[in-house]
């Protein structure tokens, strides 16, 4: 493998997706390349950003029945070698990690194990922080397993959240300063290592 092919599935605005795209771009991904996007719904941002790209981009409603069979069939005919969750919102089940068997990775909008696991996402994440009151929050990619957000951590960032900060600038300022730093890093990381090794410490997942 000269590169991994990398799939990203996307639920939104795709500024995460963004991120990759522009690494991508800056010659910082040398070990992945962007071979396929899965829009888990039509009319996303995230859509448009990857045919701005030519990147293919398969529109499966996740709603829809046979999601996760059509989603594989997707990873199967693009020769996918790793998955990034990039805004996705659906969760996983354990049959699909199996099947697939090669590395997925998301990021997840907080300090895990802070604020994250069912129900958290989005705005939702920020909401918890500023209500707990903590002083720090941040960003953390991990390896995918059947827990949402469970799997092992690759890498974290923290920010400071600031006096006034409401969920959407605390968003932005996450996505800015932690998630659209750390994801690419990450993807990068893990594409090495198949490259270079053949496996992932993904590999040695309990
Ligand atoms: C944001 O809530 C971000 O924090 C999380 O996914 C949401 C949208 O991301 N990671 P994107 O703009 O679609 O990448």
């Amino acid at each position: 493998m000269l590169r991994a092919r990398i799939a990203v599935l996307v639920s939104g605005g795709g500024t995460n997706l963004q991120a990759l795209i522009d690494c991508q771009a800056r010659g910082e991904l040398p070990h992945g390349v962007l071979s396929l996007v899965v829009a888990d719904k039509a009319g996303i941002g995230a859509i448009e950003r990857a045919q701005c790209h030519d990147i293919a981009c398969a529109v499966i409603p996740r709603r829809e029945p046979g999601f996760e069979e059509r989603v594989q069939k997707a990873l199967t005919a693009y020769e996918i070698d790793m998955v990034v969750l990039a805004g996705f919102l659906g969760i996983l089940s354990g049959d699909f990690i199996e099947t697939f068997g090669k590395p997925i990775i998301n990021i997840h909008p907080s300090l895990i194990p802070s604020f994250c696991g069912k129900g958290f996402y989005g705005l939702k994440v920020h909401q918890a922080a500023l209500d707990y009151g903590v002083k720090v929050t941040g960003a953390t990619v991990h390896f995918v397993n059947a827990i949402p957000d469970g799997g092992k951590i690759i890498a974290q960032k923290a920010v400071d959240i600031l006096p006034g900060d409401t969920p959407e600038t605390l968003q932005h300022r996450v996505m800015e300063q932690a998630e659209w730093k750390l994801l690419p890093a990450a993807a990068e990381q893990v594409a090495r290592e198949l490259v270079e090794k053949g496996k992932t410490t993904w590999n040695d997942r309990i």
